[in-house]
């Protein structure tokens, strides 16, 4: 892995053993983007100059040159196209021309000033300064190249280098120009218990993409895309693969313009938001990935979970097993008490469960959703002896104990409100709208940050809590706050997500032996920010199993299964009445981070035996589970099956998963062709003892059964014998 600067050629080259990203600085000051893709020793210099309409000792940023140039950080000024910067001056009037002035190559990376960001481990960064002339702004692009992941982190810093205030109402944080624009557009978006769904299309001339202006990375939309060559395949062909390390409303598109030609953009959301710089002050926009695969999607998601997992994931349970939970809310919703919950959790021990999960209802007098978020004082009603009795008598049952809490909100109806009814997101004179009967805390405000942390931390710690539910169930529709000038109120969207992540920060940095899930009223913030903080997130309200292969088949597009929170419950099941054998619900939910949702004294004793048997098996094939290189074998987008296979780094042992949703008369069985396998070494599944090749595994395959009745799974441990 290397970044070096060619003086005769005036080129940046970032590399690793496979991939080459190049940057040239055109007439010397220009920076432009030359290449990404897979590794070349160089670029011709006949190839340098192939959209420029100048020659190098008469550059211009002419007319036609505007529409052309493939900018690394195109500007509102210097481009006729969307550019990624867009800067009002004093006199109202906008204009931004950028020159390179100087360049710096670091070991590692820098970490983003207040918001979430990648490690930098085996990494080399170009921190490239540019600056407009003019008016003295100075814009830091950051490049960092990683030797074990094929992905380029990018960042962009804005600086007001001048003498008068500037005003951004646009900060991107990636731009790159290709050279064609054949490609097929994925993104995902959905619905609540209808996330992150694969969507394909061709990219047509004019703007596509995908955005999110609700406040959160959200349900609906998800900060990510990827643009496929035409014959690229879940196995083979050109994958470029963008993602946002960010919470907050944020946009991803594709311009294909009058050439035909593709420039993919991603970054902060641009509507509602502008950033007032005095001078001397900067503003650091988020960090975006850029994943390049030459071996289809498949290897573009395996280099974003290696990413996820090598430089983004942190603390004590990044690489570790996660324990078996068993969550209360689809077994009881709001309506519980201490005994009911230790019946609960009685049952749950018994069938080798680790970790008992209270979820929403233990605090104020919260038995619906329409109230007392803010009061995070214990519900003695339903907690005689609070989170501090139920807590311990949980872990004198030799289990875990687990809160769920909901900090960034507040309920009109709570003591909170009533002492500080101002302390909401909203706009004075307009009627307060509620979303699932509750307002927003205005986290841009120190003193409500301060409160939280406080009242939060006092929770956890009267709870003596080992894991944490972190949910936020509403999306902001409607912004204002009075601690900002008029001018400053559209810096309110990020102030906010800002404020967001540094409660994060403060509370769990006080627990570092506690493991932190986030949630989202399901996964509505389901992105990379929320991932540097905690290292798995709810993945769906939505728990049925046939559903959960769709939603964690696109959803593995970009995270690993150690970050995707996935759980048994009931049959029938509650968001789509359909009935799956307990094997199935279990091998689907197994590719996540496992845990029940169900109330497990309403099973025969039959049901509880085999959840045990279930659990038992789940800690052996674990980390192969969660942390073996992941391979999509069957989309359950293209038909009536879907599988996959998490495989051991070394190829010794593998789990492969494969359902059927429906049963069809005359069916016959059939072969799963698996893939990752050593072929020269010899398997034993271990619940059948027969033995194959690996070869045959992959070239052949492994036989299944016909299935008899809808969404039957089959699941295989393979462990190589020689
Ligand atoms: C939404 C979450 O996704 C659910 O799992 C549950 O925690 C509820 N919120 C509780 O209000």
């Amino acid at each position: 892995m290397s970044i070096i600067f060619d003086k005769n050629t005036q080129c940046f080259h970032l590399s690793n053993s496979r991939i080459s990203y190049i940057i040239r600085l055109a007439a010397g000051k220009y920076p432009l983007h030359l290449y990404w893709g897979r590794r070349v020793r160089t670029i011709s210099e006949d190839m340098m100059v192939r959209r420029s309409p100048w020659t190098e000792d008469r550059f211009s940023l002419n007319e036609t040159a505007m529409d052309y140039l493939p900018q690394e950080c195109p500007t509102f000024g210097s481009d006729l196209r969307q550019g990624m910067i867009h800067v009002i001056h004093e006199n109202g009037m906008h204009a931004l021309i950028l020159e390179y002035e100087s360049h710096r190559v670091m070991e590692g990376k820098p970490q983003l000033a207040g918001l979430p960001s990648a490690r930098g481990e085996g990494a080399e960064s170009l921190l490239l300064t540019l600056r407009d002339k003019v008016s003295g702004v100075a814009v830091e692009l950051c490049y960092t190249i990683y030797e074990d992941v094929d992905i380029i982190a990018r960042s962009v810093r804005v600086i007001n280098g001048g003498k008068t205030p500037i005003v951004l109402d646009r900060v991107l944080s990636a731009c790159v120009d290709f050279e064609r624009s054949d490609f097929n557009l994925i993104t995902l978006s959905g619905a609540w218990t209808r996330e992150r769904q694969l969507y394909t299309r061709p990219l047509v001339p004019g703007d596509q993409g995908t955005s999110s202006a609700r406040g959160a990375s959200s349900v609906q939309t998800s900060p990510f895309m990827a643009l496929l060559s035409p014959n690229a395949t879940e196995t083979s062909g050109e994958v470029y693969g963008f993602a946002l390390c960010y919470s907050g409303g944020f946009e991803a598109s594709v311009h294909v313009d009058q050439h035909f030609l593709a420039r993919a953009q991603i970054g902060i959301q641009p509507f509602n938001f502008s950033w007032t710089l005095e001078p001397g002050e900067g503003f650091q926009a988020p960090e975006a990935y850029l994943c390049y695969s030459a071996n289809g999607l498949g290897g573009m998601s395996r280099n974003f979970h290696a990413h996820i997992q090598n430089h983004i994931t942190t603390g004590k349970f990044a690489h570790s097993e996660r324990p078996i939970l068993i969550n209360n809310w689809e077994a009881t919703y709001f309506n519980f008490d201490e005994e009911k919950l230790l019946k609960l959790a009685r049952v749950a021990r018994r069938a080798g469960i680790d970790l008992f999960v209270l979820d929403d209802g233990w605090f104020g007098h919260r038995d619906d959703a329409n109230s007392s978020l803010g009061d995070w004082f214990d519900d003695t009603r339903k907690l005689p002896g609070g989170l501090a009795g139920l807590s311990d008598k949980i872990h004198k049952l030799g289990m875990k104990f687990g809160l769920w809490i909901e900090p960034e909100m507040i309920s009109v109806d709570s003591e909170l409100y009533k002492a500080h009814p101002d302390w909401c997101i909203h706009v004075p004179g307009y009627p307060r709208l509620e979303y699932r009967d509750q307002l927003v805390l205005d986290l841009s405000r120190q003193e409500i940050r301060d409160y939280v942390v406080e009242v939060i931390v006092a929770a956890l710690r009267r709870g003596n809590v080992d894991y944490v539910k972190w949910d936020m169930n509403r999306f902001i529709n409607m912004w204002g706050s009075p601690a900002l000038p008029a001018s400053r109120q559209q810096e309110q969207p990020h102030r906010h997500i800002l404020g967001v992540y540094d409660i994060m920060r403060r509370i769990i940095a006080q627990f570092p032996n506690v493991l932190f899930e986030s949630c989202a009223g399901g996964g509505g913030r389901f992105d990379l920010g929320m991932m540097c903080y905690m290292p798995q997130a709810w993945c769906s309200d939505d728990t049925d199993a046939w559903m959960r292969c769709r939603i964690q088949h696109s959803t593995s597009l970009v995270f690993p299964p150690s970050t995707i929170g996935a759980h048994v419950s009931a049959v029938p099941n509650h968001q789509t009445g359909r009935t799956a054998p307990l094997s199935t619900r279990a091998a689907v939910a197994m590719a996540g981070t496992y845990g029940y949702e169900l109330d497990l004294t309403k099973l025969p004793r039959k049901e509880i035996e085999e959840i045990r048997v279930l659990n038992k098996r789940l800690h052996e094939i674990q980390p192969i589970l969660l942390y073996g290189t992941y391979y999509r074998l069957l989309s359950p987008y293209e038909g009536n099956e879907a599988a996959w296979i998490s495989v051991t780094g070394d190829k010794r042992e593998a789990v492969a998963t494969h359902v059927y949703a429906q049963a069809f008369p005359n069916m016959r069985d059939k072969l799963l062709r698996l893939t990752g396998l050593n072929p020269d070494l010899t398997y034993r599944d271990t619940d059948s003892g027969r033995t194959y090749g690996g070869d045959e595994l992959m070239y052949h395959g492994i036989p299944l059964k016909k299935p008899w009745g809808d969404y039957m799974s089959q699941q295989f441990h393979l462990i190589a014998i020689d």
